[in-house]
């Protein structure tokens, strides 16, 4: 069975994300079509790229890269759930991606993005597309956008799922699924 990392990627202590991240993982784990790992990008805790040669080169030497290295070759899919700051994808996120390259290449990728705003995070799942793309992920052609974000965590850090957006999540999974059984364009 494949193996799908659900990667919350906001670092801040008290994520709203981090629930959605749960939700997602749970909606993952009954879609049945994976292994499903949830990873927090908040306890990974890399630093700002620090590696002296290019991640191309695949010299790393803090032991932090070579966990992250290890963490996402270990996966064939993930799910990044991606909060929106003024307007766009998060430094994080950013800096967790560009940590590696050579390891992203084939990964499905599904984005499920948030805000507090009416756009649910879709600007900033728009913004990392291409970036993504560059570095040879197979992205689903859809993506979950979940607006309002604030109103959905309640003060015991649950979130409550607005009608349809599981069936919204599960649509992207049927797409990762779908993509794995694919060749890799280019390979
Ligand atoms: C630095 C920062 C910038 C933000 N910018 C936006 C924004 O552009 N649009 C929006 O709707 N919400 C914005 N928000 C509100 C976030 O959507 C909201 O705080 C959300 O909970 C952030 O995700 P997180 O709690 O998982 O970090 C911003 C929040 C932060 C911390």
């Amino acid at each position: 069975m494949p193996r799908l990392h659900i990667v919350s990627t906001s670092t801040r202590p008290v994520s709203l994300g981090r629930p959605l991240a749960s939700w997602a993982a749970g909606i993952a784990a009954e879609h049945g079509g994976f292994e499903v790992n949830p990873v927090d990008l908040a306890e990974i805790n890399l630093p700002f790229l620090d590696e002296p040669e290019q991640p191309a080169a695949r010299a790393y030497v803090h032991p932090h890269t070579h966990t992250w290295s290890a963490l996402v070759e270990s996966g064939d899919a993930l799910v990044f759930v991606l909060p929106m700051y003024n307007g766009s994808f998060t430094a994080p996120l950013k800096n967790a991606i560009d940590f590696l390259y050579h390891e992203w290449k084939g990964k499905a990728v599904g984005l499920v993005s948030y805000s507090a705003g009416p756009t649910g995070g879709a600007p900033a799942a728009a913004a990392i597309r291409p970036v993504l793309q560059r570095l040879g992920t197979r992205l689903a052609e859809q993506d979950v956008a979940v607006p309002g974000i604030t109103g959905l965590v309640g003060e015991d850090g649950t979130f409550t799922a607005p009608e349809g957006l599981a069936d919204e999540l599960t649509a992207v999974l049927d797409q990762l699924a779908k993509l794995l059984t694919e060749e890799p364009v280019g390979e």
